[in-house]
């Protein structure tokens, strides 16, 4: 689904985007211990200010957007501090977007929300006991013309996925920007 705009529409975004990085989600921080030892697959990354703290914490990490100049500015970053990032234009509005997009030891959906199409074969894309971290506006949050219904994470948008994984932790939080909610689920081992 197109989150908020087009590809256009985050292009110009990030094209006007001064040369500092943002810093990366605070649950992502503060629950980084969950993660498991390995690959992060960074869905939705933008110009990968959560990218790059995984990177500094010792991850693989593979970054996903439709923006061609997010991805341009992620490459950016990582280069300076010689990092090693691997990233790929994909549009996350079709259905089949990461079927070849491999096994990942984590992946973080970061204030984008992925298609129940897509979230419902999230789990071939983790290995065992690998971590799905996904935060962002949550179903309580006041919606506008900028963050509308359909941008709105939903309990309901992980009921598939329950069948897979586990809930290792919820979190709702409230500030100035609105009403947040991080959900991080292991994978189930066979
Ligand atoms: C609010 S930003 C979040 C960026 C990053 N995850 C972060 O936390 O800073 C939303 C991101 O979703 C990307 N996006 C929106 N719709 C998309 C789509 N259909 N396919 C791929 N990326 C998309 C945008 O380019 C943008 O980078």
């Amino acid at each position: 689904m197109e989150y908020m705009g087009d590809d256009k529409f985050w292009d110009e975004k990030f094209a006007s985007r001064s040369d500092e990085l943002l810093g990366p989600e605070k649950s992502l921080v503060d629950n980084i211990e969950y993660f498991k030892v390995g690959s992060v697959l960074d869905i939705a990354c933008g110009d990968g200010r959560n990218s790059m703290f995984l990177l500094e914490k010792g991850f693989e990490v593979t970054g996903v957007d439709f923006s061609s100049r997010a991805l341009e500015r992620l490459n950016r970053f990582a280069n300076r501090k010689n990092y090693t990032v691997e990233t790929k234009k994909i549009d996350l509005s079709d259905i089949g977007a990461l079927s070849n997009i491999g096994v990942f030891d984590n992946i973080i959906i970061n204030h984008y929300r992925l298609s129940k199409e897509v979230l419902a074969n999230i789990h071939n894309h983790i290995s065992e006991n690998g971590i799905l971290f996904a935060c962002g506006f949550g179903h309580k949050h006041q919606a506008d013309e900028r963050i509308r219904k359909e941008d709105l994470i939903q309990p309901s948008d992980f009921e598939e996925i329950k069948k897979t994984f586990g809930l290792v932790k919820y979190m709702e939080n409230k500030d100035d920007r609105g009403f947040f909610v991080t959900y991080i689920f292991r994978k189930i081992s066979n």
